[in-house]
């Protein structure tokens, strides 16, 4: 069987781009990432692919007068590359319908939250505001409204007193790093599908999503 292809957007700086390439060198996920997209020339993550010798790509959004012309320039850019999935890896540009549809489950996101909890920003901050004592992130396929769609795994992490937005974003990143690689190489061994639209695990519902915790699945 042919490796799986992989194509992956960023806009910072990487780590979760990282912990994929460090997988993929270290045999844990059998894939191959064809190429690194970013949207803007400043993100570090760039640096990273270039080191692994990945190609890259800078696609400026601000060159475009809409999110749709922009989304339709980067599917002429991705579709030849003939990606068996599209990871959002930190790409911080709202997608549009168009583009979502377009990916129907091949595309997948890392929010740091547990979903549905805390879609959108600062959600390390609004954890910490409403005292919760556990956090995470989560690892969904894409759908059409924002940090939507089927969760595949997620990483659960202490909220402690002494936490800042800081640290408590530092130990939710470590965990996305482990949980993103799964995810992808579930994926990728194809035994993760949809029927009817619901997500199946092993062609069984996954009726909540996997969980990681204190470093293995639970
Ligand atoms: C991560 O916190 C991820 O959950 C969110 O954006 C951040 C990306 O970090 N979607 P990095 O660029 O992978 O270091």
């Amino acid at each position: 069987m042919s490796k799986a292809s992989l194509v992956v957007l960023i806009s910072g700086g990487g780590s979760n781009l990282q912990a994929i390439i460090d997988a993929i060198k270290n045999r844990q996920l059998d894939a191959e990432i064809k190429a690194v997209i970013s949207n803007t020339a400043s993100a570090k993550g760039l640096q990273r692919a270039e080191k692994a010798n990945i190609n890259t790509c800078i696609i400026d959004h601000t060159r475009f007068d809409s999110r749709e012309l922009f989304d339709r320039e980067m599917i002429k850019l991705i579709d030849p590359l003939k990606p068996d999935l599209l990871v959002l890896a930190g790409f911080m540009r709202i997608l549009s319908k168009a583009f979502i549809a377009h990916y129907q489950h091949r595309l997948i996101n890392i929010h740091p939250s547990l979903l549905p909890k805390y879609k959108g920003l600062n959600t390390h901050q609004q954890a910490i505001d409403d005292n919760e004592t556990k956090h995470g992130a989560s690892v969904h396929y894409v759908s059409e409204e924002l940090d939507s769609g089927p969760v595949i795994i997620q990483a659960e992490v202490p909220v402690l007193k002494s936490d800042t937005v800081e640290t408590l974003a530092e130990r939710v990143l470590q965990e996305e790093h482990k949980i993103y690689p799964l995810a992808i190489g579930l994926h990728c061994d194809k035994r993760l599908t949809f029927k009817n639209n619901q997500l199946q695990l092993d062609n069984k519902i996954l009726k909540q999503p996997l969980l990681w915790k204190k470093n293995k699945l639970v």
